[in-house]
């Protein structure tokens, strides 16, 4: 399993300081993948997805017909798979499996519901944590996703939990769903969403949670435009950027 890209060049290729890795984590829904998108651009740093990466291997096990509920399987899927996860300039996450790019069918309310399941599974967290502190080794980063602040990159020059109301959350999946083209239902989505918080933030390993030091963010009737401009304030008061 390789996840890897093309990483933008950011500032002269001599230029030896450490760039900062950015942390962004939070529930399904709190504008997340955007934000990061959008203030890895700002940075000029390589915005990664790390839910894309539990949502390519709940695809693989639905190709696969392997059964959720056995992780040893589960587990060992994940070793014999080619995940490759390709960001690129425009900040998309292209996402492969054994060659076959799947980057729009990991989108579907089964591969969430099912990425949220697996992802429970301690040896399939282990992997995952492995391969995305490796892509975040030189820095320059903006890594989006649940543990990200607390557990694959603890260190990081900024760390940031984005939460809104779950009603918020689930009007704007509604919207996202709809415009990639799949139906939905809100009062399901709603519903979904309440299911997916709870049990990402109740498993027993890396459960969503906060950094002690984290910026928190209620993005709620805020614009996007709004979030970013607050973050990227917050990154030069801290100096983490200049
Ligand atoms: O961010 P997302 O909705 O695409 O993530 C899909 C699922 O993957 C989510 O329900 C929980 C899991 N996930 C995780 O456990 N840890 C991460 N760092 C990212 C995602």
């Amino acid at each position: 399993m390789t996840p890897v890209g093309p990483r933008p060049t950011g500032g002269r290729a001599s230029a030896p300081e450490r760039r900062p890795r950015v942390a962004i984590d939070g529930p399904v829904g709190a504008g997340k993948s955007t934000i990061a998108r959008l203030v890895a651009q700002r940075l000029r740093s390589t915005y990664i997805d790390s839910g894309a990466m539990y949502r390519a291997l709940a695809w693989a096990a639905r190709t696969h017909g392997i059964d959720p509920n056995d992780p040893s399987r589960i587990a060992a899927l994940l070793d014999t798979i080619d995940l490759r996860l390709e960001p690129q300039l425009d900040g998309l996450n292209r996402v492969f499996v054994d060659g076959r790019e799947i980057t729009d069918d990991i989108r579907s309310s089964e591969i969430s519901q099912l990425s949220s399941r697996l992802s429970e599974i301690p040896a399939v967290r282990e992997r995952m944590v492995a391969l995305q502190r490796a892509m975040a080794s030189e820095g320059g980063v903006v890594m989006e996703g649940r543990d990200i602040q607390t557990v694959v990159l603890p260190t990081a020059e900024l760390k940031v939990f984005l939460t809104a109301s779950a009603e918020e959350r689930a009007d704007r999946r509604w919207l996202e769903l709809r415009e990639r083209g799949f139906e939905a239902d809100l009062a399901t989505v709603l519903s979904e969403i309440r299911a997916r918080d709870d049990r990402d933030s109740t498993r027993a390993h890396s459960p969503l949670r906060a950094a002690p030091d984290a910026v928190h963010l209620d993005t709620s009737g805020l614009t996007i435009e709004e979030v970013v401009e607050k973050l990227l304030a917050i990154a030069r008061e801290r100096s983490v950027i200049p």
